[in-house]
Order: C-alpha cells, then structure tokens, then sequence
C-alpha cells in the first residue's frame, strides 16, 4: 500500500526540502503536497525547485476545515507539519485521527503551545537559563502540542549559546530524524 503524505508548513521549509529528498524514489511513502498557509513563503520555492504541488490556503480554509478538500483530491493518508504555525481544524484531526505528526524545536512538554514557534522557542529556551533543549515529534490532537510523544532527542546548551547556534544545531537534529521517524511511524516500525 502506497501512504501519501502532505506536508503542512507556513516559512523557510528547511525540513520540507529535507523530507523531500529522503523520500524521493521510495515506493511505500509519496509526499504528494505541500500545503501552506503563507504565500510568500520560501518553502513553496523549495517544492517547485522539487516537482512537489503546492496548495496556498487561506485562514479561513484552515479555520473552517475546507482544507481537507485539497488533501482529499491528493488521497492523502498522512499529513506532517514540518515548521507549521496554526492550529490545525477539527475535522482533520478526528478524519487524520494518529495520522498526524508534528515537529517541535523543544522539549516538549516545556515551552510548548499557541505562540511558540521557531525562534520564540529557542529564545525562551536561552533565558530560561536551562542547560539543553531538544527535538520533540509528537502526534497531533485538538490542543497545540499535546498530542502523544513518539520521539525525543536531547542536546547540552553551550555556555556560549546564541540563537543562530541553537536554531543550527536544533536544525540539524530535525534533519537527521524527522524523515526516519516519519518513515518508522507510518510504516509501524517505530
Ligand atoms: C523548525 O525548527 C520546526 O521544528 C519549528 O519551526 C522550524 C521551521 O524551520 N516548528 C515549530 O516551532 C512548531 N511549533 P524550517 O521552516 O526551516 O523547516
């Protein structure tokens, strides 16, 4: 059985691009849309430089869950947020119930929630004064960054850290893996 795979996200689309390639030529799992809530967004370049379809939506597509049209016409099993800043509707969360895997720049259950996003996080994380921060991949239910846990990875903060070297180093963890998570999860061998 072939999973399709959409991939929500509003900005840069570093991971997008990342996903992109891990999954290229992989015969089980098909990214076959981009959906993104930002026209201007980078990440709709990155797609098109890749052959990916891309799908701008609206607010009110997003709020009122008429979203799900475009990911119905793609016959989409699985949808990742990959840098995703809104909430994600209702409908999609009880139609895409354990089907849904977002990607946190911390360690979640701690500086989670409406608002926290990219480099929001990373700032809050560095004046807390906490001494490591993380990755957290986590399914998706009706509350921002609530949903189940399915992978965790921790990193020490340098007593010289700064926001570029945290987000790098975040990044680069996300890199590594989100697309095998991903994989793992959607194909039950996590
Ligand atoms: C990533 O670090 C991702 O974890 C984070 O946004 C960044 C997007 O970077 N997501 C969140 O903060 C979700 N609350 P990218 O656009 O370069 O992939």
């Amino acid at each position: 059985m072939v999973h399709n795979v959409t991939l929500f996200a509003s900005g840069n689309g570093s991971n997008v691009e990342n996903i992109i390639k891990y999954f290229m030529g992989n015969n089980n799992i098909k990214i076959t849309l981009v959906v993104c809530n930002n026209k201007d967004a980078f990440v709709l370049e990155r797609a098109h430089k890749y052959k990916v379809s891309t799908k701008i939506i609206s607010n009110a597509e997003l709020k009122d869950g008429s979203v799900y049209n475009y990911l119905k016409k793609t016959s989409t099993t699985h949808i990742v947020l990959a840098g995703f800043m809104n909430l994600i509707p209702l409908n999609l969360v009880r139609h895409y119930k354990n089907r849904i895997i977002n990607i946190h720049p911390a360690l979640l259950p701690n500086y989670g929630g409406k608002g926290y996003y990219g480099d929001n996080v990373h700032n809050s994380v560095l004046k807390s004064g906490d001494n490591s921060s993380g990755i957290t991949i986590h399914l998706v239910n009706e509350e921002y960054d609530k949903g189940k846990i399915i992978f965790q990875k921790s990193i020490s903060i340098n007593s010289d850290e700064t926001l570029e070297s945290l987000s790098s180093r975040i990044h680069e963890l996300e890199y590594k893996f989100f697309p095998q998570i991903i994989e793992k999860y959607i194909l039950n061998k996590l």
